[in-house]
């Protein structure tokens, strides 16, 4: 079977047999990965460029793993140490990586719409790592994974999540996803960080500032990290009154259903979105949400690459 998407930039519009695909074939890669020898040979002689604009731990790494996992060739740029500093634009840039004869690209980068963008300027397949406030379709990906293996289903579950929605493209993916995949998704946050009506509209799922709505016969709550990086003015008084009023601990998980899931895409502001105890408590899978996204970034390369 093959993918109907030829790049992957973001998970709107995206089908629900896309993604199915995608997840049946994580889960074939997840069981490569318990073995002593985790690499196959589907990518052997692809090229992939890992074009980073912005900083990342989780999806960097965890992409140049699935890159060798799959025996493909990862080239790691950071644009912090590259001619980006003299000036050089982003067309010429990738213009001139594609001149070294590459295959594929994973770009992440604070402006939204940049791998649309490399879409018109090279024929490499484009695969979205983030890109500011838009989309980060692997994260999603990855989360409906865990999700599944928990649930053994995505369909019917309630998913609350909560905290900066406004500069979140981890909510805009799994909003888009997880409402293509039939799940009951609430987003939720202080009003301040909450988008306007008209593009919550376009989300198409249900937005609250009330936390006790949201967290209502909830199957799973995804802690978001306040993103003091784009937040250009003060949007909440503290982050003592944040962790107060939006934070969950363990009082607030002792509320819960008893199998609740508590996931986080990471790194945690511990104390303030998510309380230490809670992140580290039976009910958590935000481990097995990394390890998860080798898989899926392993599942996307080999599906858009061409891999046998
Ligand atoms: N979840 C995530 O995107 O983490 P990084 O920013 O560390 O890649």
């Amino acid at each position: 079977m093959a993918l109907q998407i030829q790049h992957l930039l973001g998970l709107e519009g995206v089908s629900r047999e896309d993604i199915n695909l995608i997840l049946d074939t994580a889960d074939n890669f997840y069981g490569v990965l318990q073995r002593d020898i985790k690499v196959v040979p589907t990518l052997r002689g692809k090229t992939i460029v890992n074009l980073f604009y912005e900083n990342s731990t989780r999806t960097r790494i965890s992409f140049e793993l699935a890159e060798k996992r799959l025996s493909a060739n990862p080239l790691n740029f950071a644009a912090s140490t590259s001619s980006v500093n003299k000036g050089e634009t982003l067309r010429d840039t990738i213009q001139n990586i594609e001149a070294m004869k590459i295959d594929m690209v994973v770009v992440r980068h604070s402006a939204a719409g940049v791998p649309y963008f490399l879409t018109k300027c090279t024929d490499a397949v484009i695969v979205n790592a983030g890109d500011g406030f838009h989309e980060h379709p692997t994260q999603a990906l990855l989360d409906m994974m865990t999700i599944r293996q928990k649930f053994g289903k995505l369909e019917g579950l309630k998913v609350a999540i909560i905290g900066d929605i406004f500069h979140s493209r981890v909510a805009r993916s799994n909003a888009w996803g997880m409402k293509t995949m039939g799940m009951d998704v609430v987003l939720c946050g202080p009003p301040t960080l909450l988008p306007q009506h008209a593009h919550t509209a376009s989300l198409g799922v249900p937005v609250t500032d009330n936390l006790d709505e949201a967290l209502d016969g909830a199957d799973v709550v995804m802690l978001l990290r306040i993103q003091l990086e784009r937040q250009s003015s003060a949007v909440f008084p503290s982050n003592r009154e944040y962790r107060d009023r939006y934070g969950v601990d363990l009082d607030r998980l002792s509320k819960l259903k008893e199998n609740v899931v508590i996931m986080h895409p990471g790194p945690i502001n511990r104390g303030v979105e998510l309380a230490s105890n809670v992140a580290d408590s039976k009910n958590a899978v935000i481990l097995d949400q990394v390890t998860n996204g080798v898989a899926v970034r392993m599942a996307v390369l080999y599906l858009l690459g061409g891999g046998e």
